[in-house]
């Protein structure tokens, strides 16, 4: 963040000194950062937030935004976060999981059978009280949550029954949950970062892929695939952020400014996905491969694997599956 020098001087030429100098001291330059490439709907949301914040300042202070791990990845952006280098920054729960475990109950197998369910089980209480502790755990203030969809598995090769996945090497986000479904399953898991991926199913440095229809659409995974297992495995959400260091030094306003408008335009991405994601089923299932959808059964035994290596990692996960069931009771 920038306090706006240039700004003090004008406004010191017209003569309104004192009036100019509070104005001025007020104005700033913020940075957020997201891994996502720059059509992805969260850099729009991003983008979006961004002219609202901006508005809602009188233009006094400005947000860029910095797609495509363009200052880093995760664990890079969020280093930044926490000596206030970076200021904002929309993070997917990989690296928070890292650092603060509970959150990665999240990832839960089936926690949420669909993205409305997603939208529901974030508003609940054990889900929201995760985001209280990113100040203390972490070194952010987590403002409100997003969605990035449910997850799915891509897979070079044909898949007809979980058995053919074992031994494969399969690509995951670079965190704790997801490795242990995928070991649990008899695969392989290899770390590997957005940027890496198209290129990775390319060349045989994985077989498979876990993946988003967003992404699978938006980079055309398809491409270099025979199977598209339809599964919703997991949600993925999104966190928006602000560094604790630069949140303390914020006006009520601003605070309450970034407050509101990070999570209009979070929450707008629910209803999208929504939205979206029949149209992008529709678009795989025109591009001729092989689409099966599967469910909890397909992955039998490590669904009961990961539960119980969960459950002894964090009280949050009962909590997370009590409010599940409420909510699919209903
Ligand atoms: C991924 O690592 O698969 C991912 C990261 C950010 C947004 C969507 C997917």
């Amino acid at each position: 963040m920038r306090i706006k020098k240039s700004k003090i001087a004008k406004q010191l030429g017209l003569g309104l000194c004192a009036l100019a100098f509070s104005f001025a001291a007020q104005a700033k330059d913020f940075r957020l950062g997201l891994i996502t490439p720059a059509s992805h709907i969260w850099t729009q949301a991003a983008t979006d937030f961004a002219k609202d914040f901006e508005a809602a300042s009188n233009n006094e202070h400005k947000v860029a935004i910095f797609p495509a791990a363009q200052l880093g990845n995760e664990a890079q952006m969020l280093q930044q976060l926490q000596t206030g280098a970076l200021d904002m920054a929309f993070l997917t729960i990989a690296e928070l999981t890292n650092r603060y475990p509970d959150i990665g109950a999240l990832y839960a197998p089936y926690l949420v059978s669909s993205v409305e369910q997603a939208d529901k089980i974030l508003e609940s209480a054990p889900a929201q009280q995760l985001l209280t502790q990113l100040p203390s755990k972490v070194g952010v203030v987590g403002v409100t949550y997003g969605t990035g969809g449910l997850r799915q598995i891509v897979s070079a090769k044909t898949v007809d029954k979980v058995e053919d996945l074992k031994g494969k090497k399969m690509r995951i986000t670079p965190l704790d949950p997801l490795q242990d479904f995928y070991r649990d399953l008899g695969t392989a898991p290899i770390a590997l970062p957005l940027s890496g991926v198209y290129d990775a199913l390319s060349n045989g440095q994985v077989d498979a892929i876990d993946m988003d229809l967003e992404l699978i659409i938006g980079l055309k995974f398809y491409d270099k695939a025979q199977t598209v297992l339809l599964s919703n495995h997991m949600m993925f959400p999104v966190v928006g952020v602000v560094s604790a260091r630069v949140w303390a030094g914020l006006s009520d306003q601003d605070k309450e400014n970034i407050n509101v408008l990070m999570k209009k335009h979070l929450d707008k991405t629910f209803p999208l996905y929504v939205e979206k994601e029949l149209e992008w089923e529709k678009a795989l299932e025109q591009t001729g491969i092989s689409v099966k959808k599967v469910g909890p059964e397909f992955f039998a035994d490590a669904m009961g694997k990961w539960e119980q290596k969960w459950t002894k990692k964090t009280p949050v996960l009962a909590e997370l599956r009590e409010a599940s069931a409420s909510l699919k009771a209903q």
